[in-house]
């Protein structure tokens, strides 16, 4: 479903060149849900942004179902953007001025889809998360956890090939970050959503088939869960260590 091959992203900063992705090559296949792991400053943010174009790459290729998005110009990035990608922030990103109904449906009313269709379907998803109680609510009247959960329903929305999540439990206690974490695994349990997400928390990353662990730009190893999430979890940790700091090191 997105595939990256050989990206490499340089930040110029006065006469200075930093090279902050080298030679990225990854692949999450439908219906995957991948974490990204690494150290502060290693490069996830940068990954994220380069996949969905918010930034420009020096050198690679991504591919989301197939197309190449390297060379699109904006006015069809804005289109892919909107309807083939979801995109999940540690800080929500809702509109304050809309209740939780409206927000979840702005993507919808962006690809100007019919109004009645798009409810029927704002309904369902906000059934399979639980939060059809909350649908006429504005964001300040919701809990952290709730509010995430909105953002999960609202990246869905356009049934998008894959959903972008950076740290998407960073803001949340522990309780919280689990509802998130049950969404994005009901979203590709029932939905058969595709999930690529940053994370530095190794119990958000222990729900995932996959977790690639990012270092200084490249990538370190990767780790496929195999038996419980417990162990995969200490597999995690023992990884995180290895790499230099314990977990708390990690953002
Ligand atoms: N706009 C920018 N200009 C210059 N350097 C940047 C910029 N954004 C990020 N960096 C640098 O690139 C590196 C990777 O940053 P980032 O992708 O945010 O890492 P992470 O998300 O893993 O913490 C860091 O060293 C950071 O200081
Ligand atoms: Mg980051």
């Amino acid at each position: 479903m997105l595939k990256v091959r050989h990206l490499s992203k340089n930040y110029v900063s006065g006469t200075q060149i930093i090279r902050v992705l080298k030679d990225v090559s990854l692949e999450v296949k439908k219906g995957e849900f991948v974490a990204v792991m690494g150290p502060s400053g290693s490069g996830k943010t940068t990954l994220l942004n380069c996949i969905s174009c918010f930034i420009p790459h020096e050198e690679g290729e991504i591919l989301l179902a197939g197309q190449d998005l390297s060379g699109l110009q904006e006015t069809k990035l804005a289109k892919v953007r909107n309807r083939q990608m979801g995109f999940v922030f540690q800080d929500f990103m809702l509109l304050d001025g809309l209740t939780v109904f409206e927000n979840i449906c702005l993507p919808q009313i962006i690809a100007r889809r019919p109004v009645a269709q798009m409810e029927e379907k704002a309904k369902n998803i906000c059934r399979l998360f639980g939060i059809e109680k909350i649908l006429n609510q504005y964001p300040a009247e919701i809990s952290g956890g709730e509010k995430q959960r909105t953002a999960v329903a609202r990246a869905l929305m356009n049934q998008p090939y894959v959903i972008l999540a950076d740290e998407p439990t960073g803001n949340l206690d522990s309780k919280s970050c689990k509802t998130v974490i049950d969404a994005f695994l009901q979203a590709k349990e029932e939905m058969g959503a595709t999930i690529f997400m940053v994370t530095h928390d190794s119990f958000a990353a222990s729900f995932c088939d996959r977790v690639i662990v990012l270092k200084d730009g490249q990538i370190y190893g990767e780790l496929t869960r195999k038996g419980t999430r417990r162990a995969f979890m200490d597999e995690l940790l023992d990884t995180i260590r290895t790499l230099g700091g314990d977990d708390h090191d990690y953002a």
